[in-house]
């Protein structure tokens, strides 16, 4: 639609100083050795990689010398790419890309090799690349290489795992109809250790490559069983205590690590989403009020851990679930630090943390909860930020104190335009009805229960919100993906209930003007304007920057104006913005590209034009792939894009088939795991791995 496309060009001109600096960098950067791009990374195994590459990219690649011709940066200086259902990573003419660092990698030069079998055992698995990468950040070194500065050559890349394939992640055992059986402790165990994050140190070698530094202290895995401080207002409330900790100030392990933040004093931020799924019970046992609300149930999403290991069975500790579902900060430059839970942003299925400095110096976060018709929040710091010493440590105490808001959306004045306003409404005890009477007995009791306290105070049910993304170019400017909901209908409907009794995902609302789609399958962008420029404010505006979809459909599941046969995507998740300005978004949708996601391919990464609203496909990745998480250097000449569950049966089209003719199931899969996806490495089984992303001729990524 048109009119959901903003008229403003305020970030298509960035400023020339930029472009000065880019040259001085492009020219200091050059090196001849970069004709060197097929010896990178994993070696034999990235010269496969590239094999399925484009032949003109191998041939083409010249001097980065040459690269103080390129032109100025555009927003979108690239070539787009065609939707492809293959095993491998695509990527624009000019560029290339080097898988490295995938699930089972040694986390240093201790570290046990990767098993090809799975059969690594828990403790192997506790010194190696978790599975499932999700977000990442790249952490420059300071010049003197002891801490967080801004070099583009060497730094460390935090990375989250975010779950496991278990018919990918364990070998198969006794039982032929189904390869996990028996499960053990052991199994759990080795599954929780590749949960969490890895701390990785890399730099470009003299071949201008990225390669592990594998000899470093920094390298680091925090995965299940780390401990980790509970800290902020929920910190020691009586619902986080249990017999291991009586004081409820020391939780066991970080989970469900999806999307990430990062702070300008130099730690990163790991999100805990679907916690739940972990949990389970044993047993005759009715589920609270709280649990329903955070989707707790005796099964769990069938990783079995409850069945094994006390601490996951609600029958044993009842408690251990109000310890996961919360933002966690870690300094990743300090590998003997103990990371923290930060409860004053908020416990529920965190996608990631988009952090802003407002111009008053308090420090913003927001925060979507990713379940359908959850909500979008924000926290605003209780102190601020010194812009002229941005690593002082009194900075690590900023996300311990301060509001958290969630969001209400608004028709605005003119109904049906699909343009609005909002109003962030605080999650404050004793305010808004979260008080003893509706059940809240304290702030850390708002915190811990912070969807059913948004429920009370009429928080607007969104289309599953994933990532949140700011806009460094246009203050007070903001993007939220939502990805896609099954579960909102054209009129009448339900909604969550304002006493928090509502189990998660149950609700059936209706459409409204921010989520217009009922049955929404392909998903949209939402974009706001906090007022005056301001992160802080408590208003905004807000329309929609696209709405995925089809073009040949119309009416009210038609997609935006800026969707056309080029660029067609689904399920829009991860997302970022550039320090161009530029925004990136990728996908976690449906790869079976054929009926209402025909022409889709699999799942993908596009860039797109804030000011114009074009949107341009920049990469596709493996088969039954999603693409997500993204960090580039300072200098953004290189691009770190994390591909998760290549090899995921899902509906793909290139899925394998039984000789009866029936689908493969995981059980089949397990035993025959090269057969379906080889992605990263020819000749193994599929795993998650980070792809390294650069220009042939240096340039900027994306320019
Ligand atoms: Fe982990 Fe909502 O994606
Ligand atoms: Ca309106
Ligand atoms: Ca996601």
């Amino acid at each position: 639609m048109s009119q959901t496309l903003r008229d403003d060009d305020s970030v298509s001109n960035p400023s020339t100083h930029d472009h000065l600096h880019d040259l001085v960098e492009r020219a200091v950067a050059a090196q001849p050795s970069r004709r060197r791009l097929l010896q990178a990374g994993l070696g034999a195994a990235a010269v496969s990689f590239l094999s399925g590459m484009p032949a003109a990219l191998a041939a083409t690649a010249r001097p980065a010398a040459a690269a103080a011709a390129v032109a100025a940066e555009r927003m979108l200086g690239f070539q787009a790419v065609a939707t492809a259902t293959g095993d491998e990573v695509v990527v624009p003419v000019g560029y290339r890309a080097v898988p490295m660092l995938p699930w089972g990698e040694p986390i240093d030069a201790r570290g046990p090799a990767f098993r090809p079998d799975a059969g690594n055992s828990a403790a192997d698995q506790e010194r190696q690349l978790g599975d499932n990468h999700d977000a990442i950040e790249f952490f420059g070194f300071n010049e003197a290489r002891s801490g967080f500065g801004n070099r583009s050559d060497e730094g460390l890349l935090v990375i989250n795992h975010e779950y496991i394939n278990p018919e990918y992640f364990y070998a198969p055992d006794s039982d032929p109809a189904d390869w996990m059986k028996p499960f053990s402790l052991e199994k759990a165990r080795k599954a929780q250790a590749a949960h969490g994050v890895s701390v990785v140190h890399v730099r470009r070698n003299a071949k201008g490559e990225w390669e592990h530094v594998k000899a470093s202290r920094y390298n680091r895995r925090i995965h299940g069983n780390t401990p980790i401080t509970l800290q902020g207002p929920a910190a020691g409330h009586p619902l986080m205590r249990t017999a291991a900790d009586p004081d409820g100030r020391l939780a066991l392990g970080t989970l469900n690590n999806c999307g990430a933040g990062r702070t300008p004093w130099g730690t990163y931020l790991t999100c805990e989403e679907n916690f739940n799924g972990y949990f389970g019970w044993t047993g005759d046992r009715k589920p609270s009020a709280l649990e329903s609300r955070y989707g707790l149930s005796r099964d769990g999403a069938g990783y079995l851990w409850h069945t094994v290991d006390a601490r996951f069975d609600l029958s044993a500790t009842p408690n251990e679930p109000n310890r996961h579902g919360w933002v966690v900060e870690i300094d990743p430059f300090a590998p003997q630090s103990q990371p923290a839970k930060r409860t004053a942003l908020g416990r529920f299925k965190h996608e990631n943390a988009a952090l802003v400095i407002a111009p008053d110096g308090k420090v913003v976060v927001y925060m979507g909860c990713d379940e359908r018709n959850e909500y979008l929040y924000k926290f605003v710091s209780a102190g601020t930020f010194d812009r002229r010493h941005p690593t002082s440590a009194a900075h690590r105490e900023l996300l311990g104190q301060g509001t958290l808001y969630v969001a209400r959306l608004d028709a605005g004045a003119t109904a049906g335009d699909r343009m609005g306003t909002g109003t962030w409404i605080p999650l404050v005890h004793g305010q808004g009805g979260l008080d003893e009477a509706h059940g809240f007995t304290s702030q850390g009791d708002v915190l811990l229960r912070a969807r059913q306290a948004a429920d009370r105070v009429g928080a607007t049910m969104m289309d599953r919100p994933e990532w949140v993304a700011a806009n460094p170019r246009k203050p007070g400017e903001v993007f939220l993906t939502l990805t896609n909901n099954n579960r909102r209908v054209a009129e009448g409907g339900s909604s969550n209930l304002a006493d928090g009794s509502t189990a998660a995902g149950s609700a059936r609302p209706a459409v409204d003007e921010a989520n217009p789609r009922a049955n929404n399958l392909w998903g949209h962008i939402l974009r706001w304007q906090e007022a005056g420029g301001n992160a802080g404010a408590l208003s905004f505006t807000w329309d929609l920057f696209v709405l995925a979809g089809q073009p040949g459909v119309s009416g009210a599941r038609a997609p935006s104006a800026n969707i056309n046969a080029g660029n067609l995507f689904n399920s829009p998740d991860g997302m970022v913005v550039d320090d161009f300005g530029r925004l990136w978004i990728q996908s976690d949708g449906n790869f079976s590209n054929t009926g209402d996601y025909a022409g889709m391919g699999n799942n993908q990464m596009l860039a797109a034009d804030p000011a114009s609203g074009e949107i341009r496909r920049f990469l596709v990745g493996p088969s039954g792939c999603e693409v997500t998480g993204v960090t580039f250097t300072p200098d953004r000449r290189t691009m770190f894009v994390n591909v998760q569950h290549p090899g995921e049966l899902g509906n793909h089209p290139h899925a394998p088939r039984r000789a009866d003719g029936k689908p493969y199931t995981d059980n089949d899969i397990a035993r025959d795991p090269t057969r379906f996806s080889q992605w990263p490495v020819k000749g193994m089984r599929p795993r998650a791995a980070t792809v390294v992303i650069s220009r042939v001729d240096g340039g900027p990524v994306g320019g």
